[in-house]
């Protein structure tokens, strides 16, 4: 059962969706039809799942019209429940998505990169589908589709799907998916996009003006997938493309099948931050074949595809990188531990989670990804590689198409592995108990121990008591080394000692968006007034969340730094994807004079 879906498949389950829609984005809104093929075993109706939508209509395959109900709204949406008479297997809803459809972010010209087209994406996970397709909402259930979208003739529309890759003349496209996928990886994006290949089976869509760029950056690409396939077997979805998306983007990236959606903050000019290609790259074995059943289960989507995306770093970039990005993610899941510890519901930094009755979102942190992670590497290092590997392999193929719960899985390693191979582990003590177990490998990093020793060498704007930053010895740092340089600067700087770092690194300037935002989360945290011009000009701009609540956070902690938060999330706010306000609103205290985001 999921919790956060109306759907009741095991009385009628959606099989294929058909989908005909018209995206008018001058009106920014989305409306057509859905036509479902339904598996039927009893009941007398049918249940999707549906948020803001206005259903103008529900036929059955023979075009009768079919008499349907719409339940109360509540933080799910509402349940849309259609009758059907016997033998009954289809059924058409005309529809027409809403003001405030959580998943569409519609952006003017002017919030674009080339400034002259509108554009407009989706984003569906966790259970945001539903408010711009009438669909039974669950990462449980799994359909085919294919659908026929038309929009103004000057814009192209790519999907999770089989992809365009020219501009058609009239505006219309069509697209299948012909794998049966969860309803959050139905995704679309429509603007005035080019193309350009970066390997037989690759490529990178963008905005015109960034297509050449991106593609540089993102040449990897076509290896990332061999080496993918060599560790875990073939990569089934037949091309693997990328669209970098406008800035407000709200994540980093996201796995929709045949076309992740990524972030144009990783085109950092120097190739430094493609990493998290093979993350999404991962989820098309982790996530999007063998999928979490629920939200509870998302661990089984995220902490797999982290494992997996080092091993694609470790084999194309080697072991110090990965080394460092491990050594970043266990710091992250330190801090992450310490505020849900501290926070509301300290139970949800267990891998399994219990989020009924709240939204998903809210409980999708880093634990699923780096205690994952750091599960999976432990089970790694007591069996060895190559068994590990080899059980792996199988439990991709094993669960194909398939949405599994933790139970399946822990099931199914212990038959396989932990039982056979004798492991010493508490498997039900990682997955179900808060914070981190003590058998945990704690990750090092030989690159990171040459920025402490410069990091203590620096004598904090006063040469007396020791370097000078100009005198320290950083040639030759990589982007990693630079985080982790600014995550251990000494608390308190003054505005002279920001000063000279600044001066001597230029951090300000960086064009590398992760050295970017770290250094101005010191500045934040330090009140160093100087950088809250490009600290606006960052925050109006990027909408990438992992982004922003740092930053906010750091505001946060003085009187002046919460009074530049306030003005500058009012300038910054309407730039914001709803995921991205959702989280802001609530960190400031955030009351809007009209209400968004309600239907
Ligand atoms: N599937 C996630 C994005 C996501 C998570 C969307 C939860 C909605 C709810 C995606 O694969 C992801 O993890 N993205 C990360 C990047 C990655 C390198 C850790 C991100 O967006 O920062
Ligand atoms: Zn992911």
């Amino acid at each position: 059962m999921d919790p956060h879906s109306h759907a009741r498949p095991e009385e009628a389950a959606a099989t294929h969706l058909s989908l005909d829609i018209h995206v008018d984005m001058a009106k920014q809104q989305i409306n057509g039809t859905a036509t479902y093929e339904l598996k039927r075993q009893g009941g007398d109706s049918v249940v999707f799942d549906t948020y803001g939508l206005t259903i103008e209509g529900v036929s059955l395959g023979d075009g009768s019209p079919a008499p349907f109900t719409m339940g109360a709204p509540g933080i799910l949406g509402q349940a849309l429940q259609v009758a059907l008479p016997p033998g009954a297997d289809k059924v058409t809803i005309k529809y027409a998505t809403g003001p405030n459809a959580k998943a569409l972010q519609w952006l003017r010209p002017e919030q674009t990169g080339d400034k002259k087209h509108p554009f407009l994406f989706t984003q569906g996970e966790a259970i945001l589908t539903r408010s711009w397709i009438p669909i039974q909402d669950s990462p449980g259930i799994r359909i085919t589709y294919d659908a026929h979208v038309t929009v103004p003739p000057e814009l192209m529309a790519v999907m999770s799907a089989t992809n365009p890759q020219e501009r058609s003349s009239d505006g219309s496209y069509r697209f299948r998916m012909d794998k049966a996928i969860p309803s959050y990886l139905i995704a679309l994006a429509v603007g005035d996009l080019g193309f350009k290949a970066t390997g037989k089976r690759t490529g990178v869509y963008a905005e015109r003006g960034m297509v050449d760029t991106a593609a540089w950056e993102l040449a990897d690409m076509e290896k990332m997938v061999e080496v993918a396939e060599k560790l875990y077997g073939p990569y089934r979805w037949g091309r693997y493309d990328v669209i970098i998306l406008p800035p407000s983007f709200p994540f980093g990236g996201m796995e929709n099948p045949c076309l992740t959606f990524a972030t144009p903050t990783i085109i950092a000019g120097d190739r430094s931050l493609t990493s998290l290609i093979a993350h999404e790259l991962a989820h098309s074995w982790s996530g999007n074949l063998v999928t979490n059943a629920t939200w509870n289960d998302f661990w089984l989507n995220e902490g797999f595809t982290v494992y997996f995306e080092h091993r694609i770093t470790e084999a194309l970039y080697g072991k110090d990188y990965n080394d460092m990005t491990s050594v970043l993610g266990y710091q992250d899941l330190l801090q992450t531990i310490a505020e849900i510890d501290s926070g509301k519901h300290p139970e949800d930094s267990a891998l399994r989670l219990d989020l009924a009755g709240r939204d998903p979102d809210d409980g999708m942190t880093d634990i699923a990804y780096e205690k994952g992670y750091a599960l999976l590497r432990l089970i790694e290092s007591k069996v060895g590689r190559p068994r590990f590997d080899a059980f792996l392999r199988n439990y991709f193929d094993h669960f194909a198409f398939r949405s599994i719960t933790t139970d399946t899985f822990t099931t199914y390693i212990r038959k396989e592995l932990l039982g056979p191979e004798r492991v010493d582990l508490d498997l039900a003590a990682w997955i179900d108990k808060p914070g981190l177990p003590a058998d945990a490998i704690v990750p090092s990093s030989e690159k990171f121990a040459e920025v402490d020793a410069q990091l203590s060498r620096w004598s904090k704007g006063a040469p007396a008591k020791g370097t000078p930053a100009k005198d320290l010895d950083t040639q030759g740092w990589n982007t990693f080394q630079w985080i982790h340089f600014l995550r251990h600067l000494p608390q308190g700087l003054s505005g002279r000692e920001m000063d000279e770092l600044d001066n001597t690194f230029h951090f300000s300037k960086s064009g590398n968006a992760e050295i970017q935002a770290a250094w101005l989360e010191q500045c934040a945290r330090n009140g160093y007034t100087k950088a809250f011009g490009t600290l606006e000009g960052f925050l109006t701009t990027v909408g990438r969340r992992k982004f922003l609540v740092p930053l906010y956070q750091a505001l946060l902690t003085s009187d002046k730094g919460r009074e530049a938060a306030m003005e500058i999330y009012a300038k910054a706010r309407p730039n914001y994807h709803s995921v991205s306000v959702r989280t802001i609103d609530e960190m400031l205290g955030w009351k809007e004079s009209k209400p968004t985001h309600i239907f």
